[in-house]
């Protein structure tokens, strides 16, 4: 009989993953195990040829399926200079949401027209930066921030292209602290006054209103929740049409494509998105006699997520008799906060013995003064002891992008592998930067 090793797991991690002969971890070609050496851990590793699959994989499924289409990476899953950079020569666009999001794509010239400024609660500042930086979408939350914008819209003389955010009242059955698109959210405007929105967007002469969005959560499993809100916004631009002669020129469908992160929950593919939203919207238009709006993707997790892998270096062990075996790392809540936050599960790999007999189950603890603060509960590794480095799968989305300076611990270095050769993309922090802010 086979014996079990890490090597069934080798699908989660990067398209770039193998086992060198010494059994470690090889990402875009460079050995996991010498990369804690040399950069430390914890360490972000992004493998460069997985991201710009996925950009492609998504222009192409999406783009040979509808007619016009924009990819727009959403930031908030990870964003940093060299990451916007790599995005700008994909042709992605960007969803941001803040201004410190853009002031990043600033950084990097990233094209604005390409930018799309989301948010529940844009500041006046904000939006003036928006305004001035002349992002390509800003996207309408809420009744107040609408006369916000037209208010700063008109002192600068400048006539924003909007989107107005829907809440399509729909539940995509995923975790409610990533569910938005349900009656009861903080985000975009409830059913009961689409109408309202419309007919004073329309009316107003500082906003260009160029169409409709929604965003159902993130991590989605299920296709059928994109058919049905998809089917219930273009009725309503249909009805629009006829009563305020309202003309939709986007749609932006948002993000939540999910990623695979354990061996028992598989995805479906891209393509398989692409091609329910796709046929729903040329469908829909044509039985309501609706032009083609421009569509607009959002993906966020699906871009960065298996590009992402975090090496930890193991410290110490705790046996409880009958109960549980912890293994302790040197990261953990402070750099992922998903599992303490929404127990979302990892799979995860001994880099240094890929090649080694699993022999039991343990529990992957970080180093943070909670309880909570627990990685993976009972996977089965192969005996570790101190100094080995373990490889979690899939961190490459809201992983670093929700890290904190919890128990003053410092962020995390990232680095960018590619054909064989690793690049620093973000330092790691030292105790100075902790005391940077700190006014004595
Ligand atoms: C408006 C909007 N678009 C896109 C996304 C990206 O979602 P995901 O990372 O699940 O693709 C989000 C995430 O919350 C969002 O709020």
């Amino acid at each position: 009989m086979a014996i079990k090793t890490a090597v069934s797991r080798l699908s989660l991690f990067p398209i770039t993953a193998e086992v060198n002969k010494q059994g470690h971890l090889v990402i875009g070609g460079g050995d996991t195990v010498a990369l804690a050496a040399e950069f430390g851990t914890p360490l972000y590793v992004f493998d460069e040829a997985s991201l710009r699959a996925q950009c492609a994989e998504f222009k192409m499924e999406f783009g040979q399926r509808y007619t016009e289409i924009s990819v727009v990476y959403a930031g908030k899953a990870f964003l940093n200079k060299a990451l916007a950079l790599i995005l700008k020569e994909e042709g992605l666009g960007l969803d941001v949401v803040s201004g410190g999001e853009m002031s990043i794509a600033r950084a990097i010239d990233f094209p604005f027209d390409k930018v799309y400024f989301h948010g529940n609660n844009k500041s006046a500042e904000e939006l003036n930066m928006a305004l001035e930086w002349r992002v390509g979408r800003i996207v309408i939350d809420n009744f107040e921030e609408l006369t916000r914008l037209s208010e700063r819209a008109r002192e600068k003389g400048r006539v924003p292209d909007i989107l107005l955010r829907l809440t399509p009242g729909i539940d995509p059955h995923t975790h409610k602290y990533i569910s938005t698109g349900v009656v009861d959210s903080k985000f975009g405007f409830t059913l009961a006054t689409w109408e309202e929105v419309v007919a004073q967007v329309i009316s107003a002469p500082d906003l260009n209103l160029v169409g409709l969005g929604f965003h159902l959560g993130s991590l989605i499993f299920e296709i059928e929740p994109y058919r049905e809100a998809i089917g219930r916004v273009l009725d309503f631009a249909a009805e629009m049409k006829r009563k305020h002669g309202f003309e939709m020129q986007e749609l932006d469908i948002g993000g939540g494509f999910a990623v695979q992160y354990t061996l028992d929950a598989p995805t479906p593919p891209i393509s398989s998105y692409a091609e329910v939203i796709a046929t729903t919207i040329n469908d829909k238009c044509q039985e309501l006699k609706l032009a083609l709006p421009r569509l607009v993707v959002e993906p966020g997790r699906a871009i960065v997520g298996r590009a992402g892998v975090v090496l930890y270096r193991i410290g110490a062990a705790k046996e409880i008799p009958g109960v549980r075996r912890y293994v302790f790392v040197d990261g953990g809540m402070a750099d992922n906060i998903r599992p303490a936050l929404y127990a979302a599960r990892y799979e995860a790999v001994v880099a240094n013995k890929m090649l080694l007999e699993e022999t039991g189950k343990v529990t992957i603890a970080g180093k943070f003064c909670e309880s909570g603060d627990i990685l993976i509960s009972d996977i089965s590794l192969p005996p570790v002891t101190a100094g080995d480095i373990l490889a979690m799968a899939d961190c490459g989305a809201y992983c670093l992008a929700m890290a904190s300076n919890y128990n003053a611990s410092l962020k995390s270095a990232v680095v960018l592998v590619k054909d064989d050769k690793a690049r620093l993309i973000r330092r790691r922090e030292t105790f100075e930067d902790l005391g940077r802010c700190d006014v004595v």
